[in-house]
């Protein structure tokens, strides 16, 4: 039996969990709000680190609501439904400013804006497990299957696509070596991407999938303010189907000259609004579907934007001159060393990071900091409402060394 502590949860950490301290150790427990006593039984630690399931609240805190999905806590996908959303949001605000503190060194501006849209049936993308004749998502730090036949922050196609796919799971038909599957919606059609399989899928699947997801699609076209995006099966697109206009007009706010350079560009979706502001746009996306369908979809609004297929570090390593302005959206990893070494080289007037990571964000706005950019605002958007996941946008203008 693995032994039980009561902790008083001092603050919330990135990650999803609490976090207190006991006799001088730190210890963390998910599922809690600041000010709570709850009794955890501690895990087997990892790293030195002590962390506890939660097995009673003692005190609970006046903010604590009741999680809107019956699978909380038992699925792996959702981190704050105990909390409100207005609270969710200062939460996440007081991460970024911790998280920036403590890895680089920064302090945020006293204002961190903040863009959110409706908390719920936000996602235009799932991925899904099966297991056993069941569909469903993955339990929290695990690979056990969390049977689901709903989902809160799923879009409503996805709901139904998900409810339809979890009857075809029982059928005998299911091929049993089916582990996991992705589905994206434009709330229309519905792209079905096989991720993990033992073994390749028989025609007859896909059949069987095309008839019973009416509109299934490859690939898909989404439909933002201002414009139309192909978007092929590997191709990334952005999750929260709310934000996607407001989060490309925060990032380009103030965006001006002659040249913009659209670093980590996916299918296009600050691309094509670049290129109705610059003259010239050079877009880089090292995936070839993606780059495939960025080329398609500016060709088809008729705009130039000059599409690379490259790794960033190498299209920065060759280019001559500085652009008027950079957007760089990273993956996780952030823009790393040789990225942002080349960025200070080009003193690029205005230079926009849109990040998911806060702590790669925190490295390479200090190595920014350091080589001459100041950080003019860091804006907040909420793309993940429920979870502990948190999207930036840093605006950093050259200032000299
Ligand atoms: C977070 S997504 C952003 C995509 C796009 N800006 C959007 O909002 O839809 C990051 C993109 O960068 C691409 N990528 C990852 N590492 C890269 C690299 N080193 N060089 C160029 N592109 C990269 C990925 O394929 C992905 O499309």
């Amino acid at each position: 039996m693995s032994a039980t502590l009561q902790i008083q949860i001092e603050k919330m950490i990135y990650g999803g969990d609490g976090l207190a301290r006991h006799e001088g150790q730190v210890v963390m427990a998910p599922y809690v709000l600041p000010g709570e006593t709850v009794t955890v039984a501690l895990e087997p630690s990892r790293k030195g680190l002590l962390r506890g399931r939660v097995q009673g609240v003692d005190t609970p805190a006046a903010e604590r609501q009741t999680a809107a999905c019956p699978l909380f806590a038992r699925c792996g996908g959702c981190h704050y439904q105990q909390a409100p959303y207005q609270l969710q949001l200062a939460w996440k605000r007081d991460i970024l400013r911790e998280v920036l503190r403590r890895v680089g060194k920064i302090e945020a501006p006293d204002d961190i804006p903040t863009l959110s849209g409706e908390p719920w049936r936000y996602r235009n993308r799932i991925q899904l497990h099966a297991a056993g004749g069941r569909l469903g998502f993955l339990e929290p730090g695990s690979r056990a299957l969390c049977p689901a036949r709903a989902c809160p922050i799923a879009s409503p196609r996805l709901n139904q696509a998900l409810a339809d796919l979890s009857e075809m799971a029982r059928a005998p038909r299911w091929p049993p070596f089916l582990r996991s599957l992705e589905l994206f919606t434009n709330e229309t059609a519905v792209q079905l991407n096989v991720l993990d399989t033992g073994r390749p899928l028989a025609r007859h699947f896909f059949d069987w999938c095309a008839e019973r997801l009416p509109g299934a699609s490859e690939p898909l076209e989404y439909p933002t303010r201002d414009f139309c995006f192909r978007v092929g099966g590997r191709s990334f697109f952005q999750v929260n189907r709310f934000l996607l206009d407001a989060l490309v007009d925060a990032a380009l706010a103030d965006a001006q000259g002659r040249h913009a350079l659209d670093l980590y560009a996916g299918v296009g979706l600050f691309s094509l609004p670049l290129a109705r502001r610059f003259p010239r746009v050079t877009a880089v996306e090292s995936t070839r579907s993606a780059a495939q369908d960025l080329a398609f979809n500016a060709a088809r609004a008729g705009l130039p934007v000059d599409v690379r297929q490259a790794s960033v570090e190498t299209f920065l390593a060759e280019l001559p001159q500085a652009p008027d302005f950079v957007l760089a959206d990273p993956p996780r990893a952030g823009l790393g060393k040789r990225a942002v070494r080349r960025l200070v080289e080009l003193k690029t007037p205005l230079l926009v990071i849109v990040a998911c990571d806060p702590a790669t964000l925190a490295r390479d706005l200090a190595l920014l900091a350091a080589g001459g950019y100041r950080i003019d605002s860091l804006t907040l958007v909420d793309l993940f409402p429920q979870t502990y996941h948190l999207e930036t946008i840093a605006r950093l203008r050259w200032t000299g060394a």
